[in-house]
């Protein structure tokens, strides 16, 4: 029942609105036209866009892009902020790698900038050997403790850093412990008196079969050239002290006796030529103030 002529306007009565000419059973479709203020933000918005498209990167293409205007884009805009990151810190920078480590320690404000330095570089290169926090395990050095093979002040600590231990790099800390059993110095009865006498040394229970006498022997003999006679160590071979209960492996006799059997020595990286020298400056600063730098 369309009844329509389609040049005829018609107008709904009641609501004065006019209709589309179309009516079904009687009900007639209002022609009601948009609200205005939606017009106005549909044509605001395809001016915008066809804006956009001129001022930013827009249409793909096939190997690349319409570029937009001025030529912006998102990871210039991410570069251009870590400029301007670099420039805000940069004096702290400079002030750092012009700093000795002495003089940073003694002021607070480089002191504070170079530990945050040093831990955010440590947990990207070092924590997966010595732990998040410097704990160390075994065989990989605890640098929490006041305990260093190889020394603890600053300027030994920043040698170990950059040039690592048997690294293979010609400024590296060098000397392993002999591998007695393996290598027919000594006699596995020897190795046990031995490993009793190295437990006696931080008051540990030893085995019945234990002599000291021989023990101590048997140690001046093999090990105090790097341990020292009265087993304190010596960080000029990086011989841990045997007498202070902090162990680099183990306590356990089983564990002592294999490292006498078939020596120790792990490796530890030279970071001078993958690190930056304000870098290890920092690390060097980071390690030192950990717990027991001396
Ligand atoms: C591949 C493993 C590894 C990585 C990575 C590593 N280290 Fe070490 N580090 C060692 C080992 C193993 C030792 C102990 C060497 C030894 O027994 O003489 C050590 C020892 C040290 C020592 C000497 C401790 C002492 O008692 O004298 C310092 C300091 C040190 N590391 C700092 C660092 C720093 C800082 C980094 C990161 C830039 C780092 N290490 C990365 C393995 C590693
Ligand atoms: C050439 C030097 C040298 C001699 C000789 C030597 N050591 Fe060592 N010793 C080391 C070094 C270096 C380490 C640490 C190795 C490492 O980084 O793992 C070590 C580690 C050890 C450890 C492990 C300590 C720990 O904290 O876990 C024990 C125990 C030990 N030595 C006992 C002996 C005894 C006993 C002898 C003599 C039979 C001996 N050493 C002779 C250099 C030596």
């Amino acid at each position: 029942m369309s009844s329509t002529n389609p040049n005829v306007k018609m107008v709904d009565s009641h609501t004065g609105t006019a209709t589309t000419g179309h009516e079904w059973d009687g009900i007639q479709e209002l022609n009601t036209p948009l609200p205005r203020w939606w017009l106005v933000i549909l044509y605001a918005t395809i001016v915008w866009s066809v804006g956009y498209v001129f001022v930013y990167p827009a249409i793909p293409m096939i190997s690349s892009f319409t570029q937009g205007m001025f030529g912006w884009s998102s990871r210039g805009d991410v570069a251009s902020e870590l400029n301007a990151l670099k420039a805000l810190r940069g004096p702290m920078v400079s002030a750092l790698g012009g700093a000795s480590l002495a003089d940073i320690e003694r002021d607070p404000k480089l002191l504070t900038f170079a530990r945050a330095q040093g831990k955010a570089a440590f947990g990207d290169n070092c924590a997966p050997c010595h732990g998040a926090g410097g704990g160390g395990s075994k065989g990989f050095a605890n640098l929490n403790d006041d305990d260093w093979l190889w020394g603890g002040k600053a300027e030994d600590i920043q040698q170990t850093i950059a040039f690592g231990i048997r690294s293979g790099h010609p400024k590296g800390r060098e000397g392993s412990m002999p591998a007695f059993g393996r290598d027919g110095i000594l006699k596995s009865a020897e190795v046990s008196q031995v490993a009793d006498f190295v437990r006696s040394l931080s008051g540990l229970s030893t085995e019945a079969s234990f002599d000291k006498a021989a023990g101590a022997k048997i140690f001046e003999e093999n090990c105090a050239a790097c341990h020292g006679s009265d087993g304190k160590g010596n960080v000029e071979t990086g011989a841990p002290n045997l007498t202070d209960k902090i162990w680099l492996w183990s306590s356990d006799k089983a564990t002592i006796v294999e490292g006498l059997t078939n020596g120790r020595g792990n490796v530890m990286p030279a970071w001078v030529d993958r690190l930056d020298d304000t870098t290890i400056k920092a690390l060097t600063v980071y390690v030192h103030t950990l717990g027991g730098g001396k």
